[in-house]
């Protein structure tokens, strides 16, 4: 990638391995992304989400979901799937898809850099991109 990428955060992330429980710790907002490393131009974000979010799709990427704590639902048009803590789910890039938590689950989104949370959408649930904890 090229070297504007290569971030502060980025430098401490080679330092010392990311600890989720205590990234999670730093954040008491929910639906606000935070990535904690960059792989090439890949980010991996924690976030806390309960309740509802809005439908929506990415049209230029799959999205990854790995569960690090309470139980996931994906509702997508034909379907919905739950996915629980230790595991990982995968949204083929294109499909709708609204993210549901009954209480609160702390998740791991594995997506490009430059992925919005709404994806096709723009709503409250919108949040600023690339914010780094
Ligand atoms: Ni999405």
């Amino acid at each position: 990638m090229a070297a504007e990428s290569q971030t502060p955060q980025v430098d401490q992330v080679q330092r010392s391995p990311v600890n989720f429980d205590a990234k999670l710790s730093l954040i008491s907002e929910q639906w606000s992304p935070r990535v904690v490393a960059e792989m090439n131009d890949y980010q991996f974000k924690i976030v806390r989400i309960e309740g509802d979010f809005v439908w929506h799709r990415h049209d230029d990427t799959d999205e990854a979901f790995l569960v690090l704590d309470g139980t996931l639902r994906i509702d997508m048009r034909d379907r919905s799937v739950l996915v629980r803590a230790g595991e990982l789910f995968v949204v083929s890039k294109g499909v709708e898809h609204k993210p549901f938590a009954q209480e609160e689950v702390k998740l791991l989104l594995i997506e490009p850099r430059g992925v919005l949370n709404t994806g096709n959408t723009e709503s409250e649930r919108t949040a600023p991109n690339d914010v780094w904890i």
